[in-house]
């Protein structure tokens, strides 16, 4: 997947479009859970693999458009959404390196006893996630988002 940023989708619409695939997000971390409790853990870690681009597309886009306008017009009000924007440092971590490391490990062959223990550890690394991922959603739609409408409106403003 390419991860070309379109500069001409105004902030407003794209907050609204980012607020709606969080809202997607969440479906199929609903999904990636009910998995977890009917114990079919390769088919949570499935969906979360189908899901990691373009949770790793929106993060970049969250960077290179929100963050740019909040740093150019908000900049003494920015300390916060830039430690927000620092936790995709671990979505990326997890998405590319962790879960690769999960899906080998689940997919060598185990005693029975051993790979129940290796699955549980699992089933706790992805609803520790998909815990992280749901209070970074709510952490930019209560603080980045609001940031970058204000600090966009008031470019606007200033023509
Ligand atoms: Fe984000
Ligand atoms: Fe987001």
């Amino acid at each position: 997947m390419n991860y070309r940023i379109n500069f001409d989708e105004p902030i407003s619409q794209m907050i609204q479009r980012l607020k709606q695939e969080h809202v997607y997000f969440e479906s199929t971390f609903k999904k990636v859970e009910k998995s977890i409790n009917e114990n079919t853990i390769k088919e949570a870690i499935k969906t979360i693999h189908d899901l990691s681009e373009s949770i790793i597309k929106h993060a970049v886009e969250e960077e290179a458009r929100l963050m740019r306008v909040i740093m150019h017009n908000a900049k003494e009000e920015s300390a916060d959404s830039i430690k927000i924007m620092q936790e995709h440092n671990w979505v990326v971590d997890f998405l590319k390196h962790k879960l690769q490391n999960i899906e080998g490990e689940i997919n060598i062959q185990h005693s029975q006893q051993i790979q129940q223990q290796i699955e549980e550890k699992v089933k706790g690394e992805i609803n520790e996630f998909i815990a992280n991922l749901r209070n970074h959603f709510s952490e930019e739609e209560q603080i980045v988002f609001p940031l970058a409408l204000k600090a966009d409106s008031s470019y606007l403003n200033k023509g």
